[in-house]
């Protein structure tokens, strides 16, 4: 009696238990599973778009584990360009990104069209997650403006813990997507590869970077058009071409962006550090803006905004038009400039920059016997604790002397612009 009620209870223990690990492995799609092999050399795009398929048609019981695609540790997968297309019927889908990926040999690189290697499209609370390495192999005869990792039309993202390296052009691109979270990730580029920008965002609202490395030959982290509240935050920034914002207003365009917060990063030995820029001519606004907690390590042009960017020939001129400029602070901003200009604001005669304000800000040369100044152009706000001295920005010992109604003393050049 009591030995048959054992029994009893120990198979439906077992009973349960298998269901449960049954369930919980359907929910688990491991490449493997599906025929991928993990060489660096087989072509594994199809068993990993197989997998992916499975993943998005999963559905889940609340409680369950959410459907994973697991790309298994100790191995390095071959991926032509492969498309993850959403909408997925499960709330949320993960990626579990152990194992390496490889981008093909130029040879079998034959029908790229999209701009993107691994392309996301639409998928909806998204996890991917990770210690995997992607290498782009070195992939010259990728297209312009092609990512590594491209995100479109995906909300809630989480990315963390990722590499990719030796990519030709940009890793990771962000359009339209509301909510992205990108943590612990390191993007390597050498320092004299062409628009190989780390992280691109354009069209994108919410999101949040951070604890990462990201050194690339160009922009660390551009943010384009149409793109607001958005926080970057202990970021290693170099080599490369800084934080920017923009380009904006390029052929005109109506291009805005405002609520961007970049705190305690640092700019080593990059060629620009916190910019902001526009192109002649464009429509739009760059507003609220802020850099705080900078360390610069040789970090050329720390401090840039330029509302004449044109970074080839042919530049427009001039026109009636200008993104607007204003709201932007620069604040505790400590560390060595490679330039002798180590600020510059050059902004439109037509559409001045207004609000800037720097605080805090010593900049000193990387050459010991050198001095760095700031250049000025249409620009107004006021600068507290700053070195150099920015000529356009009032102090408020300026303000002070000109309420008083006296002149400040022409012969002395004052370090600060308060002291
Ligand atoms: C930034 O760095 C400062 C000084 O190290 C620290 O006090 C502050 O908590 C940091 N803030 C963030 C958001 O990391
Ligand atoms: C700055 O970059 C140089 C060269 O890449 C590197 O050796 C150094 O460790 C970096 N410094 C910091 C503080 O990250
Ligand atoms: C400011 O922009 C104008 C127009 O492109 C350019 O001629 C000038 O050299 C720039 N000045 C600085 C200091 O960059
Ligand atoms: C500015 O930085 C230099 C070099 O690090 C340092 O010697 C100086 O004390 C700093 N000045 C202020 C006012 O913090």
């Amino acid at each position: 009696m009591c030995l048959s009620v054992q029994i009893r209870f120990f198979i439906t223990l077992v009973f349960l238990l298998s269901t449960f690990s049954r369930q919980a492995k359907g929910k688990l799609f491991n490449v493997l599973d599906f025929g991928a092999v993990g060489d660096a050399r087989t072509d594994d795009s199809k068993a990993f778009l197989d997998a992916w398929r499975s993943v998005c048609e999963a559905t889940t019981t609340s409680g369950a584990t959410m459907p994973t695609l697991q790309v298994p540790a100790g191995k390095t997968f071959l991926l032509k360009q492969v498309k993850f297309s959403g909408p997925c019927k499960s709330a949320t889908v993960q990626i579990q990104m152990m194992g390496n990926i490889i981008a093909p040999m130029s040879t079998d690189w034959t029908d790229c069209k999209s701009g993107c290697w691994l392309c996301f499209d639409l998928v909806d609370n998204l996890i991917i997650s990770g210690t995997a390495t992607i290498n782009g192999n070195g992939a010259v005869w990728w297209q312009k403006s092609t990512h590594v990792l491209y995100f479109q039309s995906c909300n809630n993202l989480r990315v963390s813990g990722l590499t990719s390296h030796n990519s030709p052009l940009n890793h990771i691109g962000i359009s339209g997507c509301k909510g992205v979270s990108i943590s612990k990730i390191n993007l390597i580029a050498p320092n004299d590869s062409p628009n190989t920008d780390g992280i691109d965002i354009a069209n994108s609202n919410q999101l949040d970077i951070s604890d990462s490395f990201i050194g690339t030959g160009d922009d660390c982290i551009a943010i384009n058009g149409g793109s607001s509240n958005i926080k970057i935050t202990r970021l290693n920034c170099g080599p490369g071409h800084g934080i920017s914002v923009g380009s904006l207003g390029k052929d005109g365009s109506n291009d805005m962006v405002e609520e961007v917060h970049v705190r305690n990063c640092t700019f080593n030995g990059t060629q620009n550090g916190a910019r902001i820029k526009t192109w002649a001519g464009g429509l739009g606004f760059a507003r609220s803006i802020s850099y705080e907690d900078i360390i610069l390590i040789r970090a050329g042009n720390p401090i840039f905004i330029d509302q004449h960017y044109c970074p080839h020939q042919n530049c427009p001129p001039e026109k009636q038009t200008a993104v607007k400029v204003s709201d932007v602070t620069f604040s505790k901003f400590q560390g060595t400039s490679a330039d002798n200009i180590a600020i510059t604001l050059n902004c439109s005669s037509i559409v001045p920059c207004t609000n800037i304000k720097m605080n805090l800000v010593n900049i000193t040369s990387l050459y010991p016997s050198s001095k760095v100044e700031a250049i000025c152009n249409h620009a107004d706000g006021t600068a507290t604790s700053t070195a150099p001295v920015v000529p356009c920005l009032s102090s408020v010992q300026d303000v002070l002397i000109r309420r008083e109604g006296q002149t400040q003393d022409g012969d002395q050049e004052p370090q600060y612009n308060e002291l």
